[in-house]
């Protein structure tokens, strides 16, 4: 039983909690995508985990963790993220965390690289994406040319390792050199090798092929959660361009991430929140610049888990779950924050759009000329903490109804507070 959990709007829905939630059942839950600029949080049992690169189940031993091919390791920080949780008492052993030999790796190369393709897009008059400055993009554009680093590499022998690593400096420097920043001379990359042996050093026990454990689960029909990051419209093809991450955020790119192919997968949980957030740049149909945005922001704590950053909040857009729905083959839909929603008095949800005098119900390339059509449900209700569906105010039901009506599948997650605990399960 393979079960895929994807994002369906900009990110941030809850993923994490959800995946977590999904350990119950579980044997194994994968990371498939994307890097440290994923920021997944978890609370359970009064303490709160904030996860980047490792899969939510790290904080359930009994599961198994694995980091897939499709991401892209900074090892510096994965080390981090491993001293910090084990300092908390979370045990994290090769008994219970693999990674694949075949993921990808960030260097500091690709870190400043991220920073001044930014400099330089705004330099040239076009648009920064607002990414999160961890060297998503340049690392994913290296594995694309096929000199990137692997994770293997760091097992390797410093000559081989260092020759690659200059490699990967001489393709890049120039465009460092166009933002005025420092190159990466051979002496420095001589310098990276040594200390990236040292992280493989550390790393080694838990890295190795991924293939023979993934096909032995399939083999014993074991429980796998592929986990996903990022979200259907941060997608570097689905999103609008170019203010999108650089990998394939969706149930198809879990797949290729994981190395399972899509016929594996049973269900894909769409995860939204009942109203929509976006961190970095780019359009927002459904964006509240106002009290209302706001307030929605403090009422859900929507502040970076990766930055820091004030998220940008807005009504629920059905138009993009609806497309997101399709882009993943969503068999289901969990629904978080709805007792955030539910303390607005009115609540508006995007049902269209008009678009160069059509109505549409897609999300077309040039989403920043959408303008949103509106349903308005009524809201102040409570929702805080309740764990039945039959124990929902009607005016709650009767949201996820119209979510359930719209969207064409059914609501079977709903988180009524940020603790594993305030779920209902349908
Ligand atoms: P992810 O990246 O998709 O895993 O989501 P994040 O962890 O970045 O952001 C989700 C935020 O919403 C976190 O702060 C969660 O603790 C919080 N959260 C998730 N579900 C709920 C919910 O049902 N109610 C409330 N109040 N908070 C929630
Ligand atoms: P999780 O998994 C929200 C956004 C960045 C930026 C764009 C590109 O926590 O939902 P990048 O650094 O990837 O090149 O940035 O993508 N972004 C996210 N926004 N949640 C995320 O992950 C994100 N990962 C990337 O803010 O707009
Ligand atoms: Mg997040």
């Amino acid at each position: 039983m393979v079960t895929a959990i994807v994002g369906t709007q900009w990110g941030d829905e809850g993923k994490g909690r959800v995946s977590y939630f999904e350990t119950r059942n579980a044997n194994v839950v994968v990371r498939c995508t994307g890097g440290n600029n994923a920021g997944h949080t978890v609370v359970s049992n009064g303490q709160k985990y904030a996860l980047h690169l490792l899969p939510s189940s790290i904080i359930n031993p009994s599961v198994m963790s694995v980091i897939g091919t499709g991401v892209v390791i900074n090892p510096e920080s994965l080390i981090s993220e491993i001293r910090l949780l084990s300092e908390r008492g979370v045990e994290i052993t090769p008994k219970n965390l693999l990674i694949s030999n075949r993921a990808h790796v960030i260097l500091p190369i690709h870190v400043s690289k991220d920073k001044a393709e930014e400099v330089l897009k705004v330099k040239f008059g076009l648009s920064k994406v607002g990414t999160t400055g961890r060297g998503i993009g340049p690392a994913y554009e290296d594995v694309a040319s096929r000199y990137g680093i692997h994770m293997y590499d760091l097992l390797g022998d410093f000559e081989t390792l260092s020759k690659k690593i200059k490699f990967v400096a001489y393709m890049n420097n120039f465009i460092l050199g166009l933002a005025n920043m420092n190159h990466y001379p051979d002496k420095e990359c001589e310098q990276i090798a040594r200390e990236y042996l040292e992280y493989g050093e550390y790393l080694k026990a838990f890295i190795s092929d991924t293939k023979p454990f993934f096909y032995d689960h399939l083999d014993k029909e074991s429980s796998i959660v592929l986990e996903g990051a990022q979200a259907a419209f941060l997608d570097v093809e689905q999103g609008r361009p170019p203010f999108s991450t650089a990998s394939h955020p969706t149930a198809s790119g879990s797949c290729t991430g994981a190395g399972l192919g899509p016929l594996f997968v049973n269900e894909v949980i769409g995860v939204m929140k009942a109203y929509t957030s976006r961190v970095g740049e780019g359009p927002f149909p459904t964006e509240q610049k106002n009290e209302i945005g706001n307030k929605i922001m403090k009422l859900g704590h929507e502040y970076g888990t990766t930055t820091g950053r004030p998220r940008r909040c807005g009504w629920l857009d059905l138009v993009m779950i609806k497309d997101a729905v399709k882009i993943n083959s969503c068999t289901c839909l969990a629904l978080n924050h709805l007792d955030t929603i539910g303390k607005l008095s009115e609540i508006k949800v995007c049902i269209g759009y008009k678009y160069h005098g059509k109505v549409i119900n897609y999300v077309p390339v040039d989403h920043e000329n959408c303008e949103p059509i509106y349903k308005t449900f009524c809201g102040n209700w409570s929702a805080d903490g309740i764990t039945k569906f039959d124990h929902l105010p009607e005016k709650a039901k009767r949201y996820i109804d119209f979510i359930e009506e719209y969207t064409g599948v059914t609501v079977v997650y709903i988180g009524t507070g940020p603790d594993n605990e305030k779920t209902i399960v349908r």
